[in-house]
């Protein structure tokens, strides 16, 4: 690591720390607490995750001005966005900011939530990729949760920064978040270093279960780990969940409600038919059935295939010999 990156590395130290009084300590920070205190972080967790508040204004150029820093490594840091007249400005302006940690903990980079639900602005906004932050190959918390995963050897990989510390505040210490639903090849072979099980637990909203698809397909070509997937009732997410149905609930889910990635592949395709239709049945079926006829375990796609039988009222013998065709295409 070069001088200048080590330089950078202070200056995010110091503007995680900054942001974090701002929030806890000044009257400009107290709508942004209240904003977190009402989705349910208790100032422990607010603490631990050294949440701040950007404010409107140059806050941060005029802190880093009065302790003269060079110009140039202001520049370089991507914590200010350069107009055209060469002057520098605040990147984060009146948002709640979640900081980024690479996996020894020292500050990378942040994202900003607006507190509004004026929709024409960004919800989120991230720092872009710098000398320090390479987006493709982080993952939110794991400098945290890395113990924890390495103790349980499992992994629970969220889509966002509130269902990481949500389940954080719970007691689910192992979980990480790929920023967005793009998880990349190089996040899942990390994870498939430090972990035997990697839990997919995404919206359960539609774009999260595309992406989850995609995660699945992404851990079984990168990885020797084994993906389960959580299946969040009621279309929420892991945040909306913990916080409407409470703790217990939420760790029952956790418990019950892990699919393998053949149960998962049967619901996911059911949303594209609708099954009251004879029709329609006989098309998911032929969809799935390569997918149950991927199962090597006998036993296993047996139970799948009695499961499909039972509850379209085909004949066992007609999905078996379908499946036969099937895989005797395959070889
Ligand atoms: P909350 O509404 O604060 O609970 O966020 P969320 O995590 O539920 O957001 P959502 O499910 O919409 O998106 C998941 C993740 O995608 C977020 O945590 C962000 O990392 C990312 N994301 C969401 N919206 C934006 C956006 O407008 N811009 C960018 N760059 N990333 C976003
Ligand atoms: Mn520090
Ligand atoms: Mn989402
Ligand atoms: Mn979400
Ligand atoms: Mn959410």
């Amino acid at each position: 690591i070069s001088a200048q990156d080590r330089a950078i590395l202070t200056l995010y130290d110091d503007a995680m720390h900054f942001y974090h009084y701002l929030l806890l300590n000044t009257a400009v920070g107290d709508a942004a607490l209240a904003y977190l205190h009402r989705r349910g972080l208790d100032d422990s967790t607010i603490d631990t995750y050294m949440l701040g508040y950007a404010p409107a204004g140059d806050a941060l150029f005029q802190y880093f001005k009065e302790k003269n820093i060079d110009y140039q490594l202001l520049r370089d840091s991507e914590l200010f966005i350069e107009w055209d007249d060469g002057s520098l400005h605040d990147r984060f302006v009146d948002r709640v900011l979640f900081t980024i940690r690479n996996q020894s903990g020292a500050p990378i980079a942040f994202s900003g939530r607006r507190m509004s639900q004026d929709d024409s602005v960004a919800k989120y906004m991230n720092s872009p990729e710098s000398s320090i932050f390479d987006k493709s190959n982080e993952l939110f918390n794991l400098d945290l949760a890395k113990g924890s995963i390495r103790k349980t050897k499992s992994v629970i990989l969220f889509e966002g920064f509130m269902d990481v510390i949500a389940a954080f505040q719970t007691g689910v210490t192992n979980g990480v978040a790929s920023m967005g639903t793009s998880l990349t090849q190089k996040q899942v072979q990390r994870l498939g270093r430090m972990a035997q099980g990697i839990t997919i637990a995404y919206d359960a909203d539609t774009a999260g279960q595309a992406a989850s698809l995609r995660a699945l397909n992404l851990i079984e070509q990168n990885s020797a780990a084994k993906p389960q997937i959580l299946h969040i009732p009621d279309g929420l997410d892991p945040d909306e969940y913990v916080r409407q149905k409470g703790v217990e609930a939420f760790q029952q889910v956790l418990k019950h409600n892990l699919e393998d990635p053949v149960a998962f592949s049967l619901r996911y395709f059911r949303q594209d038919y609708n099954l009251q239709n004879q029709n329609d049945i006989f098309n998911y079926l032929e969809q799935v059935l390569p997918v149950v006829a991927g199962v090597k375990e006998p036993l296993v796609r047996q139970t799948y295939l009695k499961r499909l039988a039972d509850e379209f009222d085909v004949s066992l013998d007609g999905l078996e010999e379908q499946l036969r065709h099937l895989l005797l295409q395959k070889t």
